[in-house]
């Protein structure tokens, strides 16, 4: 009815799909996840839910990160900028997988769960069986008052406000923001970084959701990349360092909005066994923001380009050699390579949503998925 389709809209603020609405809104959500909490003028990180756990945290002898789909990839993200700032040794685990295993788990292993519905089931059960042995449970979740939540000990709530859209977008943003501001609080309480290094990433922290809508000012050169790669039957994703998660994030995107078939991978590895499907028709989508790995990554793309793929890049403005290798690029504002996946997820996000709608599907109910996965 009229009414129906003016409720419809209405909800989605004027955007032509809540997966669009919800890209738009990471400045504000990922500012909403920081706010009260960040205070980069004094290099202060406040997250009430982890205060009186700070001690505990710390002295854990490992974190077992547990998560399933776009909140396993935040859980990589969070391997490697835990790993790095609070010495503290990480695994991540698919719940599936977790649960039916027989884990080792010592009393004070801390065990992080990232969840946008906090009801995923596998994740339910994944955490009451590490409880169970003795392990602290951090919630990093969206709904607030979910099972999720409620079995937590710890957490930080996301803060990323309703998600309609079935695949994650400004969830994952918003985790990944919690999980920052936790690891920096970490490694600040545990001395792992220094006060100058820990003031440097708050301060690039407080700079995020200001990058993001610069980013988010390139849709429509993002969509004209988009339909040079909307025929294709399938895609690489490649990164490394705190990129590669974003690789994989970027594939699942494509994968879920485009039915493309993608693949993520870390760029070295494509040599051990990707750099067989490269040809013309293969679009490879690099992201290559400056980082220690650049000048490598660089080379990446070269080999692709001598095998005739068609290079795709995201790179930071400034870049002036990769520009000449790619057929497309996507520019980003710098950033310390800790904070860079949070930018860089952004247009990978933007290049399925207009990939999903040149091919016409639905993006905000895809085929065959559901928003959240109560059954096992
Ligand atoms: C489903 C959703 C994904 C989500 C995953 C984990 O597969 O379609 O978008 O990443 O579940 O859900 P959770 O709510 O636990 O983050």
């Amino acid at each position: 009815t009229k009414l129906d389709l003016e409720l419809d809209t209405i909800e989605k603020g004027g955007y032509d799909h809540f997966m669009l609405k919800e890209i738009f809104e990471q400045p504000k959500t990922i500012l909403d996840c920081l706010r009260g909490r960040l205070n980069a003028e004094n290099g202060t990180i406040q997250v009430s839910g982890i205060e009186n756990y700070l001690d505990e945290i710390s002295k854990a002898n490992r974190i077992i990160i547990i998560a399933c789909g776009t909140s396993w990839h935040a859980g990589l993200v969070a391997e490697y900028i835990i790993e790095e700032t609070c010495r503290i040794p990480v695994e991540v685990e698919y719940a599936s997988e977790f649960r039916y295993r027989n884990p080792i788990i010592h009393p004070g292993d801390m065990i992080i769960a990232i969840s946008q519905s906090g009801e995923t089931a596998d994740t339910i059960v994944a955490i009451e069986k590490a409880k169970e042995q003795g392990a602290i449970i951090m919630g990093i979740v969206n709904v607030v008052g979910s099972s999720i939540a409620r079995i937590s000990q710890t957490g930080a709530y996301t803060h990323a406000g309703p998600e309609i859209g079935v695949a994650s977008t400004k969830a994952f943003t918003g985790q990944l923001a919690a999980l920052m501001l936790v690891a920096f609080k970490i490694a600040h309480h545990k001395q792992t970084i220094t006060e100058e290094r820990y003031r440097e990433l708050c301060a690039e922290l407080a700079l995020v959701p200001g990058k993001v809508e610069k980013i988010l000012e390139q849709n429509d050169s993002i969509k004209a990349i988009a339909e040079t790669l909307k025929d294709s039957s399938d895609a690489l994703f490649l990164g490394r360092g705190y990129n590669f998660p974003i690789a994989l994030e970027g594939a699942l995107k494509l994968k879920e909005i485009s039915y493309i078939h993608a693949e993520g991978y870390p760029a070295a590895e494509m040599k051990h066994g990707p750099i067989a499907l490269v040809d013309e028709h293969l679009p490879v989508i690099f992201i290559a923001t400056k980082d220690i790995y650049h000048e490598k990554i660089v080379s990446n793309m070269q080999e692709i380009k001598a095998r005739k793929g068609r290079v795709i890049a995201v790179i930071n403005e400034g870049d002036e050699i990769t520009p000449a290798i790619a057929d497309g690029v996507i520019t980003i504002p710098e950033a310390d390579e800790i904070i860079a996946p949070i930018l860089n997820v952004v247009p990978l996000q933007l290049l399925s949503y207009h990939i999903g709608i040149a091919r016409g599907c639905n993006v905000d109910m895809p085929r065959n998925l559901a928003k959240s996965v109560t059954v096992e």
